[in-house]
């Protein structure tokens, strides 16, 4: 999620600030509320880091501006996961003396039981993150063994979690040692003359293609020109690595080599959710026990947040027996103007914490009924959210770069799910073993959306140029499934200006019906839970008039296929645990819908046409 760069270099007329300066511009998409660069010259680090985004900190501080003659840089560009973003909480993070400087991509687990012993031998903090742990740890091994390597490696063994480091000493004016665990580590080699690390291969493209992909728990020492791999737990036999050609441009290295950040983003998915599922117990208990007091409880947001707010609804109140009502922010005031109750709940979720209706909604709220809680759910640390909420869970879906939202989308129904099964823990109307499996089909989406990646996507390109040349669409469903109906119809919208109704399939015929014509499409959303008989009475009543139905079951559904003109199949059991998580995982395939409609129509889906990511304006 943060982006780091290194250089270590021998040639002579190397700008080392500037060239690490213009790295961490192309990894800001990585994260961007705080960055710094750190160089070594004379056995000194020279560090400059603040809060802000790189080219305002720039400004301030002269970024590029360090010794001359200095050969080696670390920068680094933050999306804050520990600690808000301030300038104490920016990388670089030093030892106590000054000597050992870290940056890092990922999240030390044990962090807190690491720094009670540091702090319990003398070592002293400056910030509140996970990372400063690192240079302490080292600083602590040297103590015994002046070796920075060995070093290295007993510190990293003691840290649980995810890692991509790169580290250097004041007095090893050569060297730069990086390590991997779970987070990307690429190193980059200009034989003989200058070698680089960074979390992602645009960082060093304009200097060199080629590079080693490091492996979870490898570690290398890199110098000016070389670069030498060993396995974390066998640091004295050097490991052979193969040297890759990268042969994209820098903009296609930006996204991974996917044509546009909305794929990417897309792909990321099994990823983000996997990274959310570790979201601590402690703060999900919070949420659950504030939920559970609660007489009133308000769910709020705007746009695809508002979406993930209506299957999250749907989760939390199977387990919690208690009515929620999920109320669009922008009508938060005007609905409750005359009925909030004094200890109401209203829970706040946006993926960028900004959005303006949103913000005045809980401002309104805290002015109006003061004994009310904000508790929230965003994606950005430190957001204007953050500041008005009693207590926050963050997402871990990573930035988010294309407009139209889908990673977050599906991390904010993760968490709403997490928060549903400790509510769930806590009142005890459902048993262990019953819990224990909607814990396992929560763990499973990761994988059914990775295998529904596998083997579906020409199936989606294959009904995209079908509908090519249709301009309206139904999206229908019942109950949980709504939320999907509505926000993959919002896909569709965003970003390839096709006209979509996502609609209860019951209501439907309450007036809408009256549109369908011989070969309108209705996509029907049909999981098989408790609503799947019903929808197939309203699957008749639009294809008897003539739609074109395709609907979206699970792996072993019949019924619904042998009516449907087309099916997607979701690789998942149609057991009801699975099926009340199935938000999460039949909503990639409407994501990939939209996203080919859009290249179908040569519209450009991470510019939707009057969109913003960001919406700051009432
Ligand atoms: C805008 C974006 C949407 C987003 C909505 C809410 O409309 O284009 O993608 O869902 O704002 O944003 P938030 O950051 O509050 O989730």
């Amino acid at each position: 999620m943060c982006g780091i760069f290194g250089i270590v270099s021998n040639q002579k007329s190397i700008n080392i600030g500037k060239i690490a300066l213009e790295s961490i511009r192309r990894l800001e998409y990585r994260g961007y509320d705080s960055c710094g660069i750190l160089s070594q010259y004379n056995s000194k680090l020279f560090v400059k880091k603040d809060a802000g985004k790189i080219d305002d900190i720039h400004k301030k501080l002269k970024l590029d501006e360090f010794p001359n003659g200095s050969k080696l840089a670390l920068a680094h560009t933050r999306w804050a996961t520990h600690g808000s973003p301030t300038k104490i909480n920016s990388h670089p993070h030093l030892d106590c003396e000054d000597k050992i400087a870290v940056i890092h991509n990922g999240i030390i687990e044990n962090f807190i039981e690491l720094k009670k012993e540091l702090l319990s031998k003398g070592h002293f903090f400056k910030s509140e993150t996970d990372t400063e742990i690192i240079p302490h740890l080292i600083e602590e091994n040297m103590k015994t063994n002046k070796n920075l390597k060995e070093a290295v490696a007993n510190a990293i063994k003691k840290c649980k979690g995810a890692y991509g480091l790169a580290i250097c000493h004041a007095d090893y004016p050569d060297t730069i040692i990086v390590v991997r665990r779970e987070s990307p580590l690429i190193v980059g080699i200009e034989e003989g003359k200058t070698t680089y690390c960074a979390s992602d291969i645009p960082a060093f493209l304009p200097y060199t293609r080629n590079c080693y992909i490091l492996e979870d728990n490898e570690m290398a020492i890199l110098k000016a020109g070389t670069a030498e791999f060993y396995d974390i737990n066998d640091c004295d036999n050097p490991k052979q690595k193969e040297i890759q050609l990268i042969k994209w441009s820098i903009d296609a290295a930006e996204k991974g080599g996917y044509e546009h950040f909305m794929l990417k983003e897309i792909y990321e998915e099994p990823s983000a959710l996997r990274r959310t599922l570790k979201i601590p117990n402690d703060s999900l208990n919070k949420f659950a026990e504030i939920i559970l007091s609660a007489e009133r409880i308000y769910i709020t947001a705007a746009g695809t947040s508002f979406y993930a707010a209506l299957a999250g609804k749907f989760i939390i109140t199977k387990f919690l027996g208690k009515y929620i009502e999920a109320i669009e922010c922008s009508e938060f005031k005007t609905q409750l103007i005359n009925s909030l109750e004094e200890n109401s709940i209203i829970i706040a979720i946006s993926q960028s914490g900004e959005t303006i209706d949103l913000i005045e909604a809980v401002r309104w709220a805290k002015e109006y009924r003061p004994s009310a809680k904000i508790i929230s759910i965003t994606n950005i640390v430190g957001s204007t959210l953050t500041r008005h909420s009693d207590n926050i869970i963050i997402t871990q879906a990573g930035p988010e770069i294309g407009v139209a939202a889908t990673k977050t989308y599906v991390t904010q129904v993760l968490t709403f799910a997490l928060i549903a099964l400790e509510i769930a823990k806590l009142t005890k109307n459902e048993s262990q073993e019953e819990i224990q499996k909607y814990y396992n089909a929560l763990y499973s989406t990761p994988e059914i959306i990775e295998k529904f990646f596998e083997k579906n996507v020409e199936l989606i390109k294959y009904i995209v140029r079908n509908l090519e040349k249709n301009l309206n669409f139904f999206f229908l469903a019942r109950g949980i499934s709504i939320a999907t109906a509505k926000e993959g119809g919002l896909k569709l919208k965003e970003v390839a200006c096709r006209f979509v109704e996502g609609y209860s399939a019951a209501h439907a015929k309450h007036g809408p019906i009256s549109l369908i014509r011989e070969g309108y499409p209705i996509i029907f959303i049909a999981p098989p839970d408790e609503t799947y008989e019903r929808l197939i009475g309203n699957l008749m009543e639009f294809k008897s008039r003539g739609g074109t139905i395709i609907s979206l079951v699970v792996e072993d559904d019949d019924k619904i296929t042998n009516l449907s003109d087309t099916t997607i199949r979701i690789p998942q059991p149609g057991d009801k645990y699975h099926n009340l998580f199935s938000p999460i995982t039949f909503i990639p395939a409407l994501q990939l819908l939209a996203y080919y409609a859009a290249l179908e129509h040569n519209l450009d889906p991470d510019k939707p046409l009057n969109l913003a990511k960001t919406v700051t304006v009432h």
